[in-house]
């Protein structure tokens, strides 16, 4: 399929990478680009509907000769409409490869486009690029990436480009030889990022890429970070990167950058003093792939209820279930009673077959929910049995919030791929390694290793973990016990650095009150602009999936457990398989109370509902619970506010009209369920044909 088929089949703003610049952002490049220029060539590369050219032409700015590019044809005609410049309708690709044109000043925001998206002509013409600049092409790039390089590569001998780029560009793995190329073939890089989301309507974070060409020998860069798009109009273009630091051509990330030059020569001093990192005294691994967390990682109920106990063990899978840097088996103990997932279900090959008739239920259930057929588990011999089974020293956990965290495994849990495995090397004192990373250094790196995303999250790698420098001395270990109580008590982050700190990094590291308090100062500028972020984020519009089954097929069994639909047992009117959302799950657990929202008629087409009298609850591919119905019956939503309901969303709203269950926990064991005998009874969300989907 080509592009343009692509755009007409999915007509998707995002698939063409079509989001417009905002006009502030627009002038301001425009401003920075043209500031001293008197003879200027212009080019943009995919102008849309043409943001820089209406832009250029409000602002009156003179030039000499203005190309504009756009593949799309709709686009391209809007753009010529501004009446300004040429505006070519072709793909910016082989415009690149074809034009003997050369420019001083390029400006546009590329499309973010995955190359699985353009057809074979054009990732043939971007691999031709990529070689030109001499760098290696991948098809995980982004059509941004390609863009850039492509312009570079169009600039006369000095020229500006001035972008809008994906925030992407500070950190990513697929961008890093840009950002190497970036600087080398450019003498001065002006970054600017935003604190607030700029670009309306869409989660990506976006930052402004401005290089010059001018001749010199230098290579400069500076990251200036403004509130939003609005500080732009008061910066002063002239005085932009004078704060500017040499590139550090051994940093792979641009992120560094944000730090004063103190704060980089401190980190230059940790570096070249040859602080040891996490991997001189460990070995850091992703924890154990099950294929399906929901389904291998149970809580204690549902142990119980298939009567799995003999293959149950003891693992942690969540940040929240850590609440210290020891996890101890109490810790555990306290997850279970919680009815957290807090076991990892190890069955031998033999037990599909072999097993008691619960746990062989369950395994069957699980290839109704289909996670036999997962991307991990259909390879293997037998699905359900996980590989690469091994308990760590210490966990790491992968996505951190306010600051990362490193576990001693005291309660020899297992984790799954939401923490990582630590392996300490023999000879090193388990508990001085785990207080040794408890400092600002530790902290401070920690942030520029790993990456910031969405929600404010800090996601470290296990090969960016490793990297982590760690002040290790042994004698660090008689500060886990208190480091351990200042955690659980709550603490104040801070509060406990300044105690850390001081032993750690002043006495026995011999780090200056002044470098701590300069590596505290990274720590906290890195961290508190990563979870500000988070905070400033517009969360986008949960959209409700709709399901259309295919005419003429009995196309329910492929959604049997989807969300929003509930099912019964054709053969048996008595059992029920319900599916609930997240929101929800707390709440029918805690109160024993199972409710779907249901209009008159549809009660009326289907009396049977409530004859039900056993259920199974199902969330995503997960099981919550196997009840007994003691009660079933309609209700309204005043009553299901007087039984605390969390009811949000705008379409339970409307309906005024629930059938509820009451349920009583169940000594019997959950049957296997055989997805010819079930069908669709109705579903919120599932668009119904006629014909055989209705049960
Ligand atoms: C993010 S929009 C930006 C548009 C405009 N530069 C602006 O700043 O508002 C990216 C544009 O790139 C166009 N585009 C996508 N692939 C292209 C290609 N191969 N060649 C030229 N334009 C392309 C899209 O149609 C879209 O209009």
């Amino acid at each position: 399929m080509n592009y343009m088929q692509l755009i007409e089949n999915a007509s998707s703003e995002k698939l063409r990478g079509g989001y417009y610049t905002p006009r502030k952002i627009a002038d301001f490049i425009l401003k920075w680009g043209l500031r001293d220029l008197l003879y200027t060539d212009i080019l943009e590369p995919s102008c849309g509907d043409g943001a820089f050219l209406k832009a250029l032409k409000s602002l009156g700015y003179c030039f000499h000769s203005l190309t504009a590019v756009e593949y799309n044809q709709v686009e391209a005609e809007k753009a010529m409409q501004v009446e300004i410049g040429d505006v070519v309708n072709a793909d910016f690709h082989a415009f690149c490869r074809d034009t003997d044109k050369r420019f001083n000043l390029i400006v546009g925001n590329p499309p973010f486009i995955r190359y699985q998206y353009y057809n074979e002509e054009q990732q043939q013409i971007a691999e031709e690029l990529f070689q030109k600049a001499g760098l290696k092409f991948s098809k995980l790039t982004n059509a941004w990436v390609t863009f850039v390089i492509g312009c570079s590569l169009l600039l006369q001998e000095r020229g500006r480009i001035g972008f809008v780029v994906p925030a992407e560009l500070l950190q990513v793995g697929y961008a890093l030889q840009l950002r190497e190329y970036l600087s080398n073939f450019y003498n001065k890089i002006n970054i600017i990022s935003f604190k607030k989301l700029v670009f309306e309507g869409i989660q990506q974070e976006v930052v402004l890429l401005l290089c010059e060409k001018d001749g010199s020998s230098n290579h400069l860069i500076d990251h200036l970070e403004l509130k939003d798009a609005d500080d732009l109009a008061t910066l002063d273009v002239n005085k932009l990167g004078c704060h500017s630091k040499t590139i550090d051509f051994r940093s792979d990330k641009w992120t560094f950058y944000f730090l004063s030059q103190k704060e980089i020569d401190l980190l230059e001093h940790v570096r070249k003093n040859n602080m040891p990192t996490i991997s001189d005294f460990a070995d850091v691994e992703v924890g154990i792939t099950t294929g399906a967390n929901g389904y291998f990682t149970v809580p204690q109920s549902v142990v119980r209820s298939y009567q799995m106990e003999q293959y149950a063990y003891p693992m942690v899978g969540r940040s929240v279930q850590v609440s210290s840097c020891i996890f101890t088996k109490q810790d555990w103990k306290n997850n279970q009673t919680n009815d957290a997932k807090s076991n990892l279900l190890i069955f031998p090959p033999k037990a599909r077959e072999e097993a008691n008739e619960g746990t062989r239920n369950y395994i069957l259930n699980g290839e109704i929910l289909e996670i036999n057929k997962g991307y991990k588990t259909r390879i293997r011999d037998y699905w359900y049995v996980i590989p690469s089974i091994k308990i760590s020293d210490a966990l790491m956990v992968r996505r951190n919030n306010l600051f990362p965290k490193l576990v001693l495994n005291k309660a020899k849990a297992y984790t799954t791929d939401t923490m990582h495995r630590v392996f300490i090397h023999p000879n090193v004192n388990e508990l001085a390694f785990v207080a040794s990373f408890y400092n600002s250094v530790s902290l401070a790196f920690s942030e520029i290793l790993g990456r910031s995303y969405g929600g404010g999250v800090l996601e470290l790698m296990p090969g960016e973990a490793a990297n982590i420098p760690l002040p290790y001395h042994a004698a660090n270990a008689d500060l886990l016990d208190k480091v351990d109580s200042m955690l659980r008590c709550g603490m104040d982050i801070e509060k406990i650095l300044d105690y850390t700190d001081d032993v750690i990094l002043r006495q026995r590291a011999g780090y200056s009150t002044r470098q701590i308090q300069t590596a505290r100062d990274i720590w906290k500028k890195l961290s508190s602009r990563r979870l500000e972020r988070g905070h400033s984020e517009i969360k986008p519009k949960k959209k409700i999936k709709v399901y259309t089954i295919p005419e003429g097929q009995v196309g329910y069994q492929l959604s049997l457990f989807e969300p929003n639909a509930i099912y019964k047992c054709k053969n048996d009117n008595s059992l029920l398989v319900a599916t609930c959302r997240q929101g929800t799950k707390e709440w029918i657990t805690s109160h024993y109370l199972y409710n779907y929202p249901m209009t008159e008629q549809e009660l009326a087409a289907h009396p049977e509902l409530l004859e039900v009298r056993h259920l199974i609850i199902v969330h995503k591919k997960s099981f919550v619970g196997y009840y007994r119905v003691s009660k079933a019956f309609k209700a309204d939503k005043s009553w299901l506010r007087d039984h605390d309901y969390p009811i949000k969303s705008s379409r339970q709203k409307s309906l005024a009209t629930y059938i509820v269950y009451s349920l009583e926990p169940t000594d019997t064991i959950p049957p296997a369920i055989n997805t010819k005998d079930w069908s669709l009874v109705i579903g919120k969300g599932v668009k119904m044909n006629e014909g055989p989907t209705r049960a």
